[in-house]
């Protein structure tokens, strides 16, 4: 997901080009704008913590990119190319990452991405409700 500083920034054709760049394909992608609640359902999983309410605010300021990504390892290559969740931290460790080039700090990061196999999933249905994974759908087939 290109999170609403990216898509403000206009950050959104350069980092299309290094996605495509890096062999992934953009198997859907779609422009929307979260609304708290769905912007609190996304983060759920930390939602007990102090920096919720501003992490709910940010993902609200502006229009988000959310795209599902194809490629072998798709889950560890995309966290590669993003970075550190600091993008004050990436800056300096990952000066070439996606967030080094778009993030500000640890709450304006510019990106997201699934960090394993089932939050991808998840994130995948959360915002494509149709779309079931290659895997699955042919594990399905064989039924
Ligand atoms: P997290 O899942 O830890 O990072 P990542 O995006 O790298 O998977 O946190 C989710 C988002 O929450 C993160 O991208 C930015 C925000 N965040 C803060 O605003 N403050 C914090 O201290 C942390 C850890 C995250
Ligand atoms: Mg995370």
């Amino acid at each position: 997901m290109i999170k609403p500083d990216g898509v403000s920034g206009n950050y959104t054709e350069e980092i299309k080009r290094i996605i495509v760049e890096a062999s992934f394909d953009i198997a859907k992608e779609m422009l929307t704008q979260l609304d708290k609640e769905t912007a609190s359902a996304f983060y759920d999983e930390h939602s007990s913590r102090s920096f919720f309410p501003d992490l709910v605010t940010y993902m609200t300021s502006g229009p988000v990119l959310v795209m599902i990504l194809e490629k072998t390892n798709a889950v560890s290559d995309w966290r590669g190319l993003i970075g550190p969740t600091d993008a004050q931290k990436a800056k300096i460790s990952h000066p070439h990452s996606i967030r080094a080039l778009c993030g500000t700090d640890l709450q304006r990061n510019c990106v997201h991405g699934s960090d394993s196999r089932s939050s991808a999933e998840r994130e995948i249905k959360f915002f494509f409700e149709d779309v079931v994974s290659g895997d699955i759908a042919s594990q399905h087939d064989e039924l």
